[in-house]
């Protein structure tokens, strides 16, 4: 064997733990939990966005919610109250977990240095930024000979450009701060094949995109201990699908009969790969894409 291979080291869970008859540092379930941690999410006011911020703010993070609205909504201001009730019952408990505020931040994803400084001024705030969900995007169809330049230009804007700056944004203090931080870019089944009978090619070409982003973030941020997955989800039921269901009957039959579990997904089913990538349990997985799609593609 080369002298130069890197033997990796072991922390002490699992099999090492036991052999060295002592307690481990992080039990299976532990390696979910974020107690301390830091996230941004983009998009994070509705939808798979809220859904995933409330799970990570549920394993101990603070989670920053960064969208469009000046200000959140009722909806979004009932969730914080959530996480905030559930800290203090938690508390009272003694639970040795407990959950972790939700805060609320206004911002466009496409403006780069808006976005950069809203992680500086979190990770000034909190002296750390331990996990990116960029998660914000849009869907739009029009018909692929006609597509209006200025609205592929947007959309391409808002999911490819906008999920960059984020990662940025993030990884820049990640790199400050010197934090193993995780990145995960919120891709989309529509980034590896495409939906049948939909006019969506800014959308499909932008979600490749973002697959590819991953890859090639994770390639040149692993050296400085920063790791980057996509995730790609298949249907799952939230305001964006809504848009397209509600106007065209049978619509919903038609997409749950395309995966062998035949239904949507919903947004709650994707906190666990989330909570899996942002956290210990996956420290070797980074420039991975992660498909929940309902079994989609397999067919
Ligand atoms: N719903 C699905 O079936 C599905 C499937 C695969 C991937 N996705 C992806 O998941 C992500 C979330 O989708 P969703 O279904 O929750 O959609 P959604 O429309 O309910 O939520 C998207 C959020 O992103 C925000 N946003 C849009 N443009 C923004 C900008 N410029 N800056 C900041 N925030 C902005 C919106 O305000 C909204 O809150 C998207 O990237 C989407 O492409 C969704």
């Amino acid at each position: 064997m080369s002298s130069s291979t890197t033997k990796p080291t072991t922390p002490l869970v699992g099999v090492a733990a036991a052999l060295a008859g002592s307690h481990p540092a992080e039990t299976a379930l532990s390696q979910f939990a974020l107690p301390g941690r830091v996230a941004l999410i983009t998009g994070g006011h509705r939808g798979i966005g809220l859904e995933i911020a409330l799970a990570l703010a549920e394993a101990g993070a603070n989670v920053y919610c960064l969208d469009l609205p000046p200000t959140p909504d009722s909806d979004w201001l009932k969730v914080q109250a959530h996480a905030a009730s559930l800290a203090q019952s938690q508390r009272a408990q003694g639970n040795l977990l407990v959950a972790g505020k939700l805060e609320y931040v206004s911002g466009d994803v496409t403006d780069q240095k808006k976005v950069w400084d809203i992680a500086e001024e979190i990770a000034k705030k909190e002296g750390r930024l331990d996990i990116c969900v960029a998660n914000a995007g849009i869907l739009r169809s029009a018909e692929c000979l006609e597509y209006p330049a200025e609205e592929f230009r947007k959309l391409i804007d808002i999911n490819v450009s906008g999920a960059l700056f984020s990662a940025q944004a993030a990884g820049r203090q990640m790199e400050r701060l010197g934090i193993p931080g995780s990145i995960i870019l919120i891709a989309s089944m529509s980034g590896s094949m495409t939906n049948k009978d939909q006019h969506w090619v800014a959308y499909n070409t932008s979600k490749a995109a973002v697959i590819q982003m991953a890859r090639s973030l994770s390639c040149e941020l692993g050296v400085k201990g920063i790791r980057v997955n996509s995730v790609s989800p298949g249907y799952i039921y939230t305001q964006m699908t809504r848009n397209f269901l509600s106007k065209n009957d049978g619509l919903d039959a038609d997409w749950s009969s395309q995966n062998p579990l035949g239904r949507l997904g919903r947004p709650d089913e994707l906190r666990g790969v989330v909570l899996w990538l942002a956290g210990d349990g996956s420290t070797f997985c980074t420039g991975s894409d992660i498909i929940v799609d309902g079994g989609h593609r397999a067919w």
